[in-house]
This record gives structure tokens, sequence and C-alpha cells, in this order.
């Protein structure tokens, strides 16, 4: 019993420790650093705006969209690495100046990771969690990049300085372990072996708490095989990141420090274990406020980070003296890992990195809440002291009064008795036991040596071939996982695929990676590609099909996403920076292709739309997912494909402004014929399902030893992420504008219904008719030449719609439907006609009769400036048809829908702000009021006058020439208001007007200035043909009134 305790604790673990009561911290919070990056080059290029600011240990963060909303927060440390530094000679980032506000890697390791490894040096646990969105900086600053070095490896280079400088007193040993959390499972990065599918099993046990079984743990004794050893893993990483499709964001990297420091005078062991935590990002995939996807959040993308989330809100919970009564500490794997670092026994810091770009304000209040949080933790660190040395002493001791007493059994002549039998076993017990904990740590450096040796043979290869041979070099999402991996391409004839036993072939794996992909050809210093059959290969965005000669720093693309950069021959590779190839330019590269640009000339032009900005890279990062989804699909015979389509880049809403584009994944059943739309949220979320069912599948696959093609993998429908009830889908709209109802004039259209991306959808024959209460239509006499005339009246209209010709939708399939929606100013609800099926050329014949009861400014204007836009929906086999609730619709006795119930008093009355804008708005609207009662006046007294003038007291001719007069400029109205409308259509078109396929940035940013020049020349036309007409009348007016006074 003794001898498993003792050697368990040479092992590594805590058993037998305890606290020096005198050590006892009754209180250690978490302490918690926040760190703004610099802007990186999307950032940059979208000229994004720094919304963060900080003063001293404070950090505020500024609404981008709202000036007066601005959240302070003070942590522990805050580190301004954003702005006010420059790379020195070595590559370094330092402060410009001496003494200004940017914080260096140095100066970050100084506060935190200085303490970190006091510490640990003192016997306590430590742990350093790096928080925060995808590329916000955590790995720079736990891990770092080249000579850039973040904290873990600084904090090694101080451990063994430190060791060092002891070594007097104390004899210390390291053991360091690398490990990742993926989607729940844990994988050694520093395995030899091959891993097992499901990842290593945390167990638990009463006094060592929660560990990884059989994780390795190599003793270290000096920072340069620390860093190897990260090398390694990271390599690991990537590799095992590439082959099972996984995305390392989603990741929890942690490092694990086992530090023991055996003093000998004061025989005891101190032990501590520094957690090293590079956390997955922290962005949640937000559904976008509509719809939360069916499927639920792939439970486990994040369960780990959720969970840790919900356990630092309970401890913080705890620590402001609220009731808690669970900790979920056994929710996640991560949290079971980090269990004495969060509330127990451990001294913890955590740094939150932030983007300081106003695009990612979202994620970095985010962040920051949750930073405030975990300030709030207390833990109770203790030293680890352990009784292994005094053991040791003991034994000796005993050993030596067995000896004494044995030699006294010898001298009395009591030879080969029992009892010195049992006192000889005892004794080479004891002596084996003093062994085993001495020569432990001796025997791991040991066999860790002969690893060192194959490391440091397999670096000095590499670094050989390097100089010899052309490679390729794995290119990364992750900036951290980036050029890890090197493949050479030596003279002759080299296969490249999964093929990983075959002799000269290069194995590499991924999906879409065929068994045998490509071949490689080196032949006097010059590199050739040629693609397999139904092999996917692209080169630099572009795929080819036949053999391809590689340029030095050419970028590949193997099967659905393994990106290589190619490096040629020493003897070609010139100065040149090889970090502008990155993950971007490949995906912009490839998007380019697509016809989708958006390329280097930005600098210096900041005129470009940041929200299409955002949707350029929202669609690039979007890419390669989709031909990964399109790989799974094809390989798992799901008939499914995925396709990339940016919505409402042709729309524009009820005033014709553009609407907020978005990126979305059009999804097409092959057989059925259905068509889903995924906003990008549901479609991250679904992938990763897919991932998950695609796993399995090749599992299982690889159990059964059966080759492809399996018959389509069958799952249940509320299983199935590549599956979803079907849906109406929106089309696209079509604009009626209602300027004519102003006017009391009837409009007859024929309107182009365009979908999202500026395709005719269908045509759409609508009317708008002025009518009675009654309903009947009316007449050119009630054409108003003023329209403030309706404010106060009643108005009441029929929107008609008659037909819809050649719709698109129905045409591909004719088992289709259609509807129509719309909804007129505060009518409450969409309208919708009913269904129609089947048809190319459905007829609608649908009309609906709206009324105001009393006609107030807003409406008018409303009536003038909008349009009712006019939404063709597609129905689907198994969809449910879409109808309108009418409960919130008030309606008159003749069933015509009321839409200006608001009474704009009782509505916004309750908001101070809003009824005194209402005020200053009724102000105005009393002055146009009584202004429009003088003309009508003086209109009213020139009508008198043109009658009685004219008609020379004939009061026959007099009521027969009113109506005429006024017909007469109504007719002038009806005319002109007809070739504005045409004007307007020429607007609209003129808006859809598209930049040609080949345009680069700087194109279309020329392109939208020409386009917004043309539109405001247009709009002023616009104005001026208004205003001439009103000039005109009055003209016409003012030659009545002089024809009147030489009449009279
Ligand atoms: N403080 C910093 N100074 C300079 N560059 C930084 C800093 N923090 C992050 N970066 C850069 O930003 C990119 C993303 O950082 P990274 O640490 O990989 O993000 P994360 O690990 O949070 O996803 C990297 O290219 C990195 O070099
Ligand atoms: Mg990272």
């Amino acid at each position: 019993m003794r001898e498993l305790n003792s050697v368990q604790c040479v092992s590594g673990s805590s058993c037998d420790m305890r606290a020096k009561a005198s050590d006892m911290h009754s209180k250690d919070c978490v302490k918690v650093a926040v760190r703004v990056r610099p802007f990186n080059k999307r950032e940059r290029d979208a000229g994004s705006r720094c919304i963060i600011s900080l003063v001293s240990t404070s950090i505020s963060i500024q609404d981008p969209r709202d000036c007066h909303n601005r959240r302070s927060f003070c942590f522990d440390y805050a580190y301004w690495s954003h702005s006010g530094f420059t790379r020195d000679q070595t590559g370094l980032f330092v402060p410009k100046e001496l003494g200004g506000r940017y914080a260096d890697q140095h100066s970050v390791f100084q506060d935190l990771g200085v303490g970190i490894l006091e510490n640990a040096l003192q016997g306590y646990n430590a742990t350093l969690l790096a928080y925060g969105q995808t590329g916000s900086g955590k790995s720079y600053s736990m891990v770092g990049y080249g000579p850039n070095k973040g904290l873990v490896p600084k904090l090694c280079d101080r451990l063994f300085e430190a060791i060092r400088e002891h070594q007097e007193n104390r004899q210390c040993q390291v053991f360091f372990s690398m490990l990742e959390i993926y989607n729940e499972q844990v994988v050694d990065l520093l395995s030899r072996g091959s891993r097992s599918a499901a990842g290593l099993r945390v167990r638990e046990e009463l006094q060592r708490g929660f560990y990884v079984e059989g994780l390795r743990k190599i003793p270290c004794e000096n920072a340069l095989q620390v860093e190897q050893l990260m090398e390694q893993g990271t390599r690991t990483r990537t590799t095992a990141a590439t082959q099972m499709n996984a995305n390392s964001s989603r990741s929890h990297m942690l490092i694990i420090l086992q530090l023991k420091q055996i003093f000998s005078k004061e025989s005891i062991t101190k032990q501590s274990n520094i957690n090293l935590v590079d956390l997955a990002g922290s962005e949640r995939q937000r559904s976008s406020g509509s719809e939360a996807d069916r499927l639920k959040e792939g439970t486990a993308i994040n369960l780990s980070l959720t969970t840790l989330g919900n356990v630092i809100s309970a401890l913080a919970d705890i620590a402001v003296g609220k009731k808690v009564v669970h900790i979920p500490y056994r929710d996640s794997v991560l949290t079971k890992l980090l269990q004495s670092a969060l509330g127990g026994n451990s001294r913890t810091v955590m740094i939150a990195t932030l983007s300081p770009a106003d695009i990612c304000y979202e994620e970095s209040l985010s962040t920051l809440r949750y930073a405030e949080r975990a300030k709030r933790i207390q833990n109770r660190a203790v030293v680890n002291e352990s009784p292994t040395e005094r053991l040791v002493k003991e034994l000796k001791a005993e050993n030596a009064r067995l000896l004494q007493k044995l030699s006294r059994m010898d001298q009395e002549g009591r030879r080969a008795t029992d009892e010195s039998k049992e006192l000889r076993q005892l004794l080479t017990q004891n002596e084996l036991q003093i062994r085993a904990i001495q020569t432990l740590w001796e025997q791991h450096l040991q066999e860790a040596l002969k690893d060192w040796e194959q490391q440091y043979a397999n670096i000095t290869q590499e670094r050989r071939m390097m100089q010899m041979y052309p490679y390729i070099l794995n290119i990364n999402e992750d900036a951290q996982l980036s050029g890890v991996v090197k493949l050479f391409i030596q003279e002759g004839e080299w296969g490249i695929g999964l093929c990983d036993s075959a002799p000269r072939s290069i194995s590499i794996k991924g999906l879409g990676i065929q068994e045998h992909h490509a071949v490689f050809r080196n032949e006097q210093r010059r590199v050739t590609l040629t693609p397999l059959t139904g092999s996917k290969v692209i080169v630099n965005g572009n795929a080819v099909y036949e053999t391809a000669e590689l340029q030095h720093l050419d970028r590949l693309i193997l099967g659905s996403n393994c990106t290589y950069l190619f490096v040629g021959y020493p003897s070609e590779r010139g100065g040149e920076d090889w970090g502008r190839y990155d993950y971007d330019y490949f995906q912009s590269e490839l998007a380019a292709a697509e016809g989708i640009h958006l390329s280097e000339s930005s600098t210096g032009c900041s005129q470009t739309d940041p929200s299409l900005l955002a949707v350029f890279y929202d669609y690039i990062q979007l890419m390669p997912m989709v031909a990964e989804a399109n790989q799974m699909s094809q390989e798992l015979s799901k008939g499914v494909e995925f396709k990339l389509e940016i919505k409402n880049l042709a729309l524009s809403d009820s005033r014709g402004h553009d609407l907020q584009k978005d990126t979305v994944v059009r999804v097409t059943s092959a057989g059925s014929k259905q068509v889903w739309m995924w906003s990008k949220a549901k479609f991250v979320n679904r992938k990763f399902l897919m991932e998950e069912v695609y796993q399995q599948f090749k599992a299982a696959q690889h159990e059964d030893n059966r080759v492809e093609c399996l018959p389509a993998v069958v799952l249940p429908r509320d299983k199935d992420p590549f599956w979803d009830p079907v849906e109406p889908l929106l089309l696209g709209t079509a604009h009626l504008w209602l300027q004519s109802l102003a006017f009391r004039i009837p409009l007859e259209e024929q309107l182009e219904v365009l979908g999202s991306e500026g395709t005719e959808e269908a045509i759409l024959q609508a009317q708008l008719i002025p009518c009675t209460s009654t309903g009947l239509p009316l007449g050119e006499d009630d054409i108003l030449i003023d329209p403030s005339e309706v404010l106060g009246r009643r108005l009441d209209f029929q929107l008609v719609l008659d037909q819809c010709c050649g719709v698109r939708w129905i045409r591909e399939a004719r088992n289709r439907g259609i509807q129509i929606g719309f909804r007129v100013f505060d009518c409450g609800e969409l309208l919708y006609t009913p269904a129609v099926w089947h048809n190319i050329n459905p007829l609608l014949d649908h009309r609906v009769q709206f009324t105001s009861l009393q006609t107030s400014q807003r409406l008018l204007d409303y009536l003038q400036s909008s349009a009712v836009v006019l939404e063709l929906w597609g129905l689907q086999e198994g969809c449910s048809v879409l109808s309108s609730s009418l409960g919130a619709v008030r309606m008159t006795a003749e069933g015509s829908f009321i839409i200006d119930m608001l009474d704009p008093q009782a509505t916004l009355s309750d908001s101070a702000e809003l009824s005194c804008s209402v005020r200053a708005l009724q102000q105005d609207l009393e002055k146009l009021k009584s202004l429009n009662e003088s003309l009508r006046k003086e209109n009213h007294s020139l009508r008198e006058q043109l009658n009685t003038v004219k008609n020379g007291g004939d009061g026959v001719r007099g009521r027969s020439l009113r109506p005429s007069c006024d017909a007469e400029f109504a007719r002038a109205l009806k005319v002109f208001y007809h070739s504005m409308t045409s004007v307007r259509g020429q607007l609209q078109r003129l808006r859809r007007h598209r930049p040609s396929e080949e345009s680069d940035l700087l194109g279309l940013r020329l392109f939208v200035d020409e386009q917004s020049r043309l539109l405001r020349d247009f709009s002023e036309q616009l104005e001026d043909s208004v205003s001439t007409l009103k000039q005109d009348i009055a003209a016409i007016v003012r030659r009545k009134r002089e024809r009147s006074g030489i009449w009279s």
C-alpha cells in the first residue's frame, strides 16, 4: 500500500499533498487582464473605426451605432497593443518610442507570466486562460508568432532559468503535456501512437480530482525542449484538423506544466500544476434574430465553452453572496479539467483578448462582460506539499535500523531464523522502494532523451531538405497552424493522395482527397502537377484538369479545402514576404474566379461600404465550408447541393433604400427539387452536425472495412442535418409606387419581380385604383391638383393584383406554387393572395381595398415617397401556405382594411422624446395646414373669378366649365404623373445596373461612385420636372387670372 502511494506521488499525482495551515490563503480572486490587438487586414480594408479606449486599467467600449452608448469596465490589467508600435530589425513588435503606451509581449509577460511563475515556484497551482473571439489574439498572447514569443514559451524560459538559479537548495522536475479538446474529445497532442477514435478518457480520483487517463507527460530539462514539444503538438493539431475536417477555432488547447521541487534539506516536496489554456473562439453563432434552428445548436460544438461560462456565472454569483445550489463542473470535459482553476486550489489569471474594430462590437462587449464576471471568482489556493522526501528518509532510517538489528542477530549467531528472513525481505523491499523513488525521474529523462535525439534528427533533416528541394507548405485558416507541415517534392515522380503505403507517394488526408489524387513531377528543376481523374485541383484560384507547371509561391487547393503554398527551389526564392499568402488570400482568389471581387487596391479609398465588405468576408469565409458541405453530401449520397448567395443584393425597401445585405446558403435537393434558404448561422451550425455524421460514417466504414460508395446514409429526419421541413421561400420583390394615390390618379403597371441577386423572377400586373367607400372607382373629376386636400379626409383605394407572368420558380418545377404578400402603411399584418399552383402564368385576380379614415400628413408623406413592396413567395410541395392572421387588423363595415389606425397622440405620448418631436411636427403641420388653407382659399377664389369671368355670369356655362377647367389641370397632371412613373422606372433600372464581372475593388468603387452620381442627377431631374409642373400650373392660374382681369 505504501509503495503504491509513493510511486504514484513520484509520477506526479498530488495525492498526499496537503496544505500548510500557514499557507492557507483565505481567498484569491481570479485576476483578469484585457488586451486590444492591432487592426487586421480585413479591418483595415473595411476602414474600421477603433471603438475601444484605455485609461490605466479601465477600458471603454463605444457602440458604433449609438454615440451615447459607452460602457466602461475595470480590470486588474489592461493592455493597449493596438497602436504606437513598430517592428524592429529582429521582427519584434516594440513601442514606437521609449515609454510609449504600446504593450508588447514582454510587458504582458512581466505582469502575468512572472506572477504565474512565482506562484508555481511557491508551490501553488496556477492557471492562465485566454478568452476571446477567433482572431482576437488569444494564441498571439499565449503562444506568440515567430520572434514575438507569447506567455507560454517565455514562461518556460524563465522557469528553467529559475530552476538553474535555485539548483543549490532544490531539485526540480518539469513534466510537459499538451492536449486538445475538440467536440468533447481529448486528443493527446504529444502521443506517438495512433489516436483512438474516441479520444482519451477523463477520470476522477478522490484526491487527485479529474485527470486525463494515459496522457503523455514528458520530462523536460530546458526551454528548447519545451519549444520543440510545442512545435510537435501544433503539427499534430494541424494534421488532425485537416484529417478530421475540424475547425481549430472550436477546439481548446491545454498545456500542462507539472513542476516538482524537492527540497532535500527541509525534506519536503512542493508540486504545482501550471495550466495554460488557449480557449476556443468565444463567438457564438447568433441565429441573427430570425429563426432558431430546428436541430439544436450542434450541442457539443461549444459544450465546454458554454459550460465554462455557466461555471463562471455560478461562481461569480457565489462571490456576491447569491445562493447557488450547483456548479456544473461535471457538464463538460474542459470544466472538469479546470475545476481547481475555477473556485478551487489555484491562482488563476484570465486574459481576455479583443478586436478594436467597430464591426466586432457585439463580440467585444460580450467578451468584456464575460471577463467582468470572471474577475469576481474567488479561489482558495494552497501550497501543495508532499511528504515524499520524508518517506525516503524514513525508509532509509528504517533500513539502517533493520541492518543494525540483522548484524546484532548475526553476532548473536541467530542466522537464518524466520525473523531474520523477514527482516531481510523488508530490507530489500525498502531499498527497492527508495531506488524507485529516486530513479524514476532519471529513467523518464533517459527515455525522453532518446525521443529528443530522434526529434533533433528529424528537425535537422527537414532543415536540410528545405535547402535542397521544392516543397508545399500547409496554409490554415488559423494562422497559428499555418506553415507547420512541409511536404517535399524530390526529383522524379511523386503521387499525392490518401495512399499512405504506396512507394514514392506523399500521403495527405482531408475532405475530397482521393486515394490517388494527383502527381507531382520534378524533372530538370521544373515541377509540374497533374490531377488524376475525378480529383479536384485548383491552382491560383482556377481549377486545373491537365498538367500545370508550378511557379514559386503558387497556391494549391487539393480536394475540398486542403490549401498549400508551393515553394520552389531555393534559387527561385527571393526575399519576398510569404506572409501575404494567407488563408484569406486563397479564398479571395477563389471568390474572384467566381466573379466576386474585392482585391488589394483598397488603401486610400475609405468609401467602400463596410457592410458590403463584411458580406464579402462572410462570403469568403463560408466558401470553403460550402465546398466541404458539398463534398460530405456527395460522399454520404445525400443528393443535397449548397450554394452561396448574397441576400438582398438587388433589393430595396418600401422607400427604395437598399436593404441590408447578407450571405445566405441556398440548399437544393436534387431529387425532390426542394429548396431551402439557410442563414449563415444556421449553415455553420448544420455544417458542424454534418461533420459529426460524416465522422461516424467514416468510422463505420473503417470498421466494416468496406470500400467507398455505401448506399445513402439514412438518418431519421429529426437528426438529419441535411434536411429541413420545406417552407415558402421569398423569391423576389416588386415595387408599386403609391404617389399617384396622393393625386387620386389610378395606376396600372407591369412590374418586374426581381430576385435577391437581380434576376427577373416574374412579371406582375398590378393596379392602384382610388375609389369611393363602396369601391366605385373615382373619375378624372376627382383628381386632386393639390394632394394636401386629402388631409383630414377619408381616402379609399384598391390594390388589384391581376396576374403573374413567366414565373421562373414554377417554370423550373411544375409542382410548385406562388403567393404574393404585401403590407400597406400601418396596416399591421402582411396580407397574402391565395396560393396558385402549377401555372407559369397564374391568374391572381386579387382585389383588396384600403381605407384611411382621416388622412394624416404622415400617410400623405408615405404615399408620396413609398411603394408597396410586393413579395413573391414560392410554395413547394409539402409546405404550408402563407396566411395573414387578421387579429391585429381593423376593417370597415364594407370590408376594407383600415390603414391609419394609429392615433399619433395616443401611441407616441409615452415617450417624452417622441412626443417632443411629434409636437414639433404638429407645429409644422399646423403651419403647413394654414398655408395650405390660404392657398386653397386663393385657389377657390381664383376658380370663382374664372368662372364668373369666363362665363360672363352664364350660370349654365359656368357649371359646365368649372369641371372642365379642373379637368384641364387634371389631365395635365395625369400626363405628367405618368411621365414621372416612367422616369421612376428608368431610375429603378439604373439602380439595377451591375458592374462588369471583371472589375476589381477599384472598378467597383468607381462604378458605385458613378452610379450614385447618376442617381443623384436622375432624382434631381425628377424634382425638376415636378417643380416645372408646379410652375406650369401656376402659369395656367396666372393666365386665367389675367384673362379674368381683362374680361372683368
Ligand atoms: N497583440 C498583437 N499584436 C500584433 N498582432 C497580433 C496581436 N494579437 C493578434 N495578432 C495577430 O492577429 C492574428 C490573429 O491572432 P491569433 O492570436 O491567432 O487569434 P486567436 O488565437 O484569438 O484566434 C494573428 O495573425 C496575429 O499575429
Ligand atoms: Mg488561436
